[in-house]
């Protein structure tokens, strides 16, 4: 997939020597080549496409696709490497690319109308960026993208450690859900109301890699890196590997202590990642089902671990499980300055809002926010269905919710007044998720998406090291179309 071209080398070449004030001519080739990296060549073009997502005798479903497949492309490449990506939009109506969890300048970030103009039908946009962060992230438009990625749009972009851990296999597992009719097509009843006031728009079939999965080959003894992705727009998943025991080894792209998933589940709302190192621990020749338990009546086979008959190794290895860690900023949380966010709205948000406001009336320590919760309602406005400190969002040209000081520690006190569950999700940066319900975290993890639990209180620290107006949103589709949304500017 990666291809180098002649005419990129020689164009950089000139362009980077002339910047420095050298004549292009007389500068070796080879010396230049070697200061300056080359990019990392993809294309990609979203367009219109037919993929089979359920096996015969359903038919299969026109999707649109990047390039032709669903999930689109992988990109993988190495940490540090800069990536150049040309995008040439074959769809009949505008889009963008965003890199989600990639910490690109705000240029590159792929949001429509903030960051850049979207990409007009017909029309290319180059965007180039290096890959600071190793780990497990992923590309999806942000235009339209409840529409956009329901309809497929979406693909895996991996960075590789310079020094990896050691396993046998390294597989990508892109989860996706899908509402498909009777004759296998996309139902077409996409911004219903109904499903942007309850969970949002979850389908009835679920595929990994584009592929509802029957079984997947492993052979005792084996150790496989799991790299989980959640592309759907609303679909959250508590995976049980069925007696194995995975090692959370990364979340959200980024290192973290390894460690069991609590309640031996490991759960992923939309847009969150999660690295898995699976010693296969099973029994040459048997079987074992991976089952999705997160909706409670609904647990389903997701797919089953199918082993051979030769085992790889009697058991499983004692490679070291801890990744290295990323060049992120340390939040000094003690000073850090903090700001309360109160997301409201939804299916019996009221009751909700009544009952938290209640609850907390008489506690000041608890922050403006919620103390002054009845007053709020009042307050809110915007036509949607969801408020962030009271605003629903509209559109992505918003003026700034919170307006913070580049290179200064924050600390976001998040509050999820509301009945649902909902994946919070910041552009541009990583943050530790420092406490849930006012208790501090065991590994303080770094994530880019955090899922809050209805009626949950989530603090999250980070530097805000990166200039420009970034994105804060639910990454469920439907939450975010109608509302859940706002920007954060760092100047
Ligand atoms: Cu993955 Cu603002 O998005
Ligand atoms: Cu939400």
């Amino acid at each position: 997939m990666p291809h180098l071209r002649a005419s990129t080398l020689t164009r950089r070449t000139f362009l980077s020597s002339a910047a420095a004030g050298v004549a292009a001519s007389v500068l070796p080739l080879h010396a230049v080549a070697a200061e300056i990296p080359l990019p990392r060549d993809y294309r990609l073009r979203p367009g219109p496409g037919t993929v089979r997502l359920v096996p015969a005798p359903w038919n299969e479903t026109d999707a649109w696709t990047y390039s032709g497949t669903v999930p689109g492309p992988e990109i993988r490449v190495r940490q540090g490497d800069r990536l150049r990506i040309v995008v040439e939009n074959g769809l009949a109506e505008e889009t963008t690319v965003h890199w989600h969890g990639i910490r690109t300048p705000n240029a590159m970030d792929g949001v429509p109308h903030l960051t850049q103009k979207p990409i007009a039908a017909g029309d290319t946009f180059v965007y180039e960026f290096d890959a600071v962060d190793a780990g497990t992230f992923w590309y999806h438009p942000h235009q339209r993208s409840a529409e956009q990625v329901g309809r497929g749009l979406y693909g895996p972009l991996i960075v590789e450690e310079a020094e990896p851990i050691r396993v046998d296999r390294d597989v990508t597992w892109m989860l996706d859900d899908w509402r498909l009719t009777r004759t296998a097509a996309i139902s077409d009843d996409f911004g219903g109301r109904h499903d942007m006031m309850h969970n949002g728009r979850v389908g009835n079939t679920v595929t990994i890699n584009g592929r509802v999965p029957e079984s997947f080959s492993v052979r005792k003894g084996e150790r496989i890196r799991l790299r989980l992705i959640n592309a759907a727009n609303a679909r959250i998943f508590a995976l049980d590997f069925a007696g194995h025991e995975p090692a959370v080894v990364a979340l959200d792209g980024q290192p973290v202590t390894p460690h069991a998933p609590d309640g031996g589940l490991v759960v992923l709302g939309p847009a969150m990642r999660v690295d898995l190192v699976l010693d296969l621990t099973g029994v040459a020749g048997g079987r074992a089902s991976v089952v999705d338990r997160f909706y409670e009546g609904l647990e389903y086979r997701l797919v089953d671990l199918a082993y051979g008959s030769e085992p790889l190794r009697q058991r499983a290895p004692d490679w070291s499980l801890a990744l290295p860690a990323n060049p992120l900023a340390e939040p000094d949380a003690a000073n850090a300055v903090r700001h309360e966010v109160a997301f409201n709205g939804g299916m019996m948000g009221q009751m909700v809002m009544q009952e938290m406001g209640g609850s907390m009336g008489g506690d000041d320590t608890s922050g403006g926010m919620m103390g002054n919760m009845a007053p709020m309602r009042g307050m809110m406005h915007g036509d949607g269905i969801w408020f962030v400190n009271g605003v629903a969002a509209e559109g992505h040209i918003l003026e700034p919710m919170l307006t913070l000081e580049r290179g200064k520690s924050y600390v976001l006190a998040m509050t999820n007044a509301t009945a649902w569950h909902h994946p919070i999700h910041l552009h541009g940066h990583s943050f530790r998720v420092i406490a849930r319900n006012g208790r501090p975290t065991r590994y303080r993890e770094w994530q880019d998406t955090v899922l809050m639990a209805p009626r949950e209180k989530v603090e999250i620290a980070f530097v805000a090291d990166n200039p420009g107006d970034w994105m804060f949103h639910c990454h469920i589709l439907e939450h975010q179309a109608s509302g859940m949304m706002g920007v954060i500017r760092i100047a």
